[in-house]
């Protein structure tokens, strides 16, 4: 197949399209220089609606990882902007261009905890597809958004769209895994994020799955995550400590389980995490 990777000059994008590159023909789209010189690549602003009209054109699979991904260093309305206008002007140009499947990279962040201002609860554990979206933060609200333009754009052109929800991807890389072992023992300040996270390899994996599937719905939406909590505590020794109010578990949620299920991606595609904080820590 011919694909072209959005963000493929970013932390993640890097190594989806080296997975992708294995078996697939991979185009490369993003504002910056990219990692490798052996692939087409368009520098393209994807705010800049007609030259996205232009080059998103002859392919069989867009994925969709270009934005900003979090709140932290960009004022509000940047960050939502960016998200949901790139998003916009890469569906409109698909849809015109007849490329027929968008696999996007949503967030974990929909659900609302990681930026949360108020304090919220799971309403059950681990969280699933079904589990309420409560996003307080630009970010939040932009990965939200851009899951309704796509369910939007499936619903009016019939184009595939699969939205995928990771949580904090993790990097094998030195510096990054310096980062993680200090979260560890910091882990009671980092209720928010879940203690939920990915193996960027792992992120790669989903996408690949989802490219070759060929049993998908027109639209869906899949949290795709590890299997384990990163603290090295029991998932409902966490739960009772920090989130007292939840009282709905389920009889899978046991030992280091993860607060996110990703069974969904599981049944639907084959999704299998390869690892565990334990290979990073
Ligand atoms: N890193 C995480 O922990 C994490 C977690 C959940 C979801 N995500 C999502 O994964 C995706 C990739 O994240 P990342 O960590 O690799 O971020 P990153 O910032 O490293 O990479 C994003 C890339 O998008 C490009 N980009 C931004 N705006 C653009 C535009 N207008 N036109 C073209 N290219 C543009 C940037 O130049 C950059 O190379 C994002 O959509 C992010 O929201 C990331």
């Amino acid at each position: 197949m011919r694909i072209l990777v959005t963000g493929s000059s970013g932390l993640v994008g890097r190594y989806v399209v080296d997975e992708l590159a294995r078996g697939h023909e991979v185009h490369m789209l993003d504002l910056h220089s990219p990692h490798r010189r052996d692939l087409i690549f368009h520098q393209i602003d994807l705010l800049d609606s007609e030259a996205s009209r232009r080059v998103i054109a002859g392919y069989d699979v867009v994925v969709h990882l270009a934005g900003i991904p979090h709140p932290l260093n960009d004022p509000p309305e940047r960050v939502f902007q960016t998200n949901t206008l790139a998003t916009f002007n890469l569906l409109e140009a698909c849809a015109l261009n007849n490329v027929r499947r968008c696999i996007f990279l949503s967030s974990e962040s929909t659900l609302g905890f990681a930026f949360s201002t108020t304090k919220m609860a799971p309403e059950y554990v681990p969280i699933d597809e079904r589990h309420p979206l409560r996003p307080q933060d630009p970010y939040g609200l932009s990965k939200l958004s851009c899951e309704l333009l796509c369910q939007g754009y499936t619903l009016k052109t019939g184009m595939q769209t699969l939205c995928l929800r990771p949580p904090w991807i993790w990097v094998p890389e030195p510096k990054e895994i310096e980062v993680y072992r200090g979260l560890v023992r910091d882990y009671p300040l980092w209720y928010k994020n879940l203690w939920a996270y990915i193996h960027v390899t792992d992120v790669a994996q989903a996408i690949h799955l989802c490219v070759e599937s060929a049993s998908l719905p027109l639209h869906d939406v899949y949290f795709i995550c590890a299997d384990d909590n990163w603290t090295s505590v029991e998932s409902r020794t966490l739960m009772q400590k920090f989130y007292p109010e939840t009282a709905v578990f389920s009889d899978s949620f046991v030992g280091m389980a993860s607060l996110i299920s990703n069974e969904k991606a599981r049944r639907a595609f084959g999704f299998q995490p390869r690892f565990l904080s334990t290979d990073f820590l």
